[in-house]
């Protein structure tokens, strides 16, 4: 039986869903009950039985041992991941042009709909209107300031700049380092700026380098405990291919592929729950990312649209213990929200 796949019923129909390739099978009565009898019989599949052959065909059995890279929580989190991973565009964008008409097309649809309310079911006692700062600080300044840019230039960043995004976002606060005292291994007592699931900093960074000033063009792994960069590749894709064709982002100079550690959280949480802490603490840190970038007058631009199949041998991964969940751009941009692709088509 192939293990990548789950069953359920809907409209009275057995369906067998294999979450790795997102295909979904409704079994007839006669398919659903021999895949019964060799479950619980282990038999093999026969070579002159059509309903084995069909089974086999449609990789719900196959011959291949069974996955045995390991999986360190239980099913829940394993099929949501790979159920949401590679997920193939029906048309993948080849160009920014491509990409714009594939969004507006996208948008229509989405806006023909109604927009969701924005609160459902609110039975309020009281309502209590607050009052707005007028005060604003420096802090509040750079809140206001960040925003999502998509029409970068291809102007470099300096390396101190992309260091010290590094160290404050990624990297470890030496003042904050628990003592000694705290009986935990070294590596459990370091701190980031971003708050941390279980204190283990599950998340991981790695680098992509298009246009920094002296810093080779490359792919990078940050390494927090050595605050250094291991270069892993010189080979860069268009960082839109590897971004389900988002290829307005092509011309960024740098960008940071967020991954996480689940090995680190299977080791301290067992319930597939903690696979929420994994995108929790991303979200943390990518914020963090964002905020220390504008702070140095950077643009910056995130993404959850990755191409997984792309993305995992440029950064090394082989193994299901870690995971690349997000991804933010930085750069030197005008500042609009707009791509100019999409600006080019709806001026016409
Ligand atoms: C989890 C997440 C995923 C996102 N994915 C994309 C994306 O795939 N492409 C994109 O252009 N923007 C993406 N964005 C950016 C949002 O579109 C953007 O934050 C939103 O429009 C609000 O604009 P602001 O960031 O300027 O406040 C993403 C943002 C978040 C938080």
């Amino acid at each position: 039986m192939n293990n990548d796949c789950f069953f359920i019923t809907a409209d009275k129909n057995l369906i067998c869903w294999n979450y790795k390739n997102h295909k979904q099978y409704e079994l007839s009565h006669a398919h659903a009950r021999r895949l019964v009898d060799l479950i619980y019989q282990q038999d093999e599949p026969q070579d002159d039985n059509p309903l084995d052959q069909n089974l086999l065909r449609c990789d719900i059995l196959n011959h291949q041992p069974a996955d045995d890279k390991t999986w360190g929580w239980d099913m829940l989190s394993r099929i949501f991941h790979f159920g949401t991973k590679n997920i193939a565009l029906s048309i993948q964008p080849k160009n920014e042009a491509d990409w714009a008409a594939l969004y507006l097309e996208h948008c229509e649809s989405v806006l023909s709909k109604p927009l969701p309310a924005q609160r459902i079911n609110l039975n309020a006692l009281q309502t209590i209107q607050l009052l707005r700062h007028t005060d604003s600080g420096l802090f509040e300044a750079l809140l206001t300031k960040r925003s999502t840019s998509r029409d970068f230039l291809d102007l470099p960043v300096q390396l101190e700049d992309l260091t010290r995004i590094l160290e404050y976002s990624i990297g470890f606060i030496g003042e904050r380092e628990l003592p000694d005292s705290s009986n935990l291994p070294a590596a459990l007592r370091k701190r980031r700026s971003s708050p941390s699931g279980g204190g283990l900093n599950s998340t991981e960074a790695y680098v992509y380098v298009r246009h920094v000033d002296n810093l080779d063009p490359g792919l990078y792994y940050y390494d927090p405990f050595g605050h250094c960069l291991h270069l892993l590749s010189t080979e860069l894709p268009p960082v839109g291919k590897m971004l389900s064709g988002q290829h307005f982002s092509d011309s960024i100079s740098a960008g940071f592929f967020l991954t996480s550690r689940f090995d680190k959280l299977w080791w301290k949480y067992e319930h597939s729950r903690a696979y929420r802490i994994a995108l929790l603490e991303i979200g943390h840190v990518a914020q963090t990312l964002q905020l220390v970038a504008t702070a140095l007058n950077l643009d910056t631009w995130p993404t959850g649209a990755l191409c997984e199949d792309l993305i995992d041998p440029l950064l090394q991964l082989n193994s299901p213990g870690e995971q690349v969940l997000f991804f933010v751009g930085c750069g030197h941009a005008k500042g609009s929200a707009t791509p100019n692709s999409l600006k080019t088509i709806l001026a016409q």
